[in-house]
């Protein structure tokens, strides 16, 4: 299973690993505030998950050799670190985690596992020309919703539906990098150019800038 720390541009650095192989990592490296919520975290699979998510970000960050500020989470939910050194986003998925760090421009990224059942959740998250373009594929409905996941989180806010607000405007489903539309009443629309990587079961969508 996939396992990486690459540094993706001098700007940009991206970490993924197992979870079981960051249980027992010293976290001392977290603020104060940081280890009140860890130690608030009662379920055992989540406390996990989260403690997992900071060493990844932590191990991002030292490609650039900066320290561990501490993050904050925003109204949205967005994690922000506190000296305001760049952007992060981190996901999550059944015993795997991933952080993407890039020093000027806001990130995302998504971890999820191939799963036959997807293929009846599409409607949910695809639009009718959507589906017709991707079909039903479970491979590809991942990618496309990871791939959304991913915009969603670079955006960052409330009130974008996948469905309705995200759209695939890539033409070629087979490019490792697909275009993905972010547009909604009130707001200036971005393109956002989605990296796609598949490793056995998994998929691995993030921003590359
Ligand atoms: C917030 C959301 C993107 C999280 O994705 P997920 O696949 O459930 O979980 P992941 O493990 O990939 O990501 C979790 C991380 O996302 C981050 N996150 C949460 N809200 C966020 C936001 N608004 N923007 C950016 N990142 C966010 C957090 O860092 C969180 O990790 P943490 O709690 O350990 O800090 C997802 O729940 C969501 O709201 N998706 C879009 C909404 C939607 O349209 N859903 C309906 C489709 S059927």
């Amino acid at each position: 299973m996939i396992t990486k720390i690459e540094k993706l541009s001098p700007n940009s650095a991206l970490v993924v690993n197992k979870i079981e192989n960051l249980v027992g990592n010293s976290m001392e490296f977290l603020s104060f505030r940081e280890k009140l919520t860890l130690s608030n975290i009662s379920h055992l699979e989540k406390h996990k998950e989260w403690m997992a998510a900071r060493v990844v970000m932590n191990q991002a960050l030292q490609c650039f050799e900066i320290p561990y500020p501490g993050f904050y989470k925003d109204e949205y939910g967005k994690s922000h670190p506190m000296e305001h050194i760049g952007h992060v986003s981190i996901s999550h998925t059944r015993g795997l985690v991933a952080a993407i760090y890039h020093q000027n421009l806001p990130v995302g990224i998504d971890v999820e596992r191939i799963q036959p059942k997807i293929s009846k959740l599409a409607s949910k998250f695809l639009s009718k020309d959507e589906i017709d373009h991707i079909g039903d594929d479970p491979k590809k409905l991942t990618m496309a919703w990871s791939s959304k996941e991913a915009a969603y989180k670079i955006f960052g806010k409330k009130g974008i539906s996948l469905k309705d607000n995200i759209r695939i405007i890539q033409e070629d489903l087979n490019q490792p990098i697909w275009n993905l539309k972010l547009e909604s009443a009130g707001i200036t629309s971005y393109i956002y150019p989605i990296q796609i990587e598949i490793h056995e079961d998994v998929v691995l969508s993030y921003s590359n800038w």
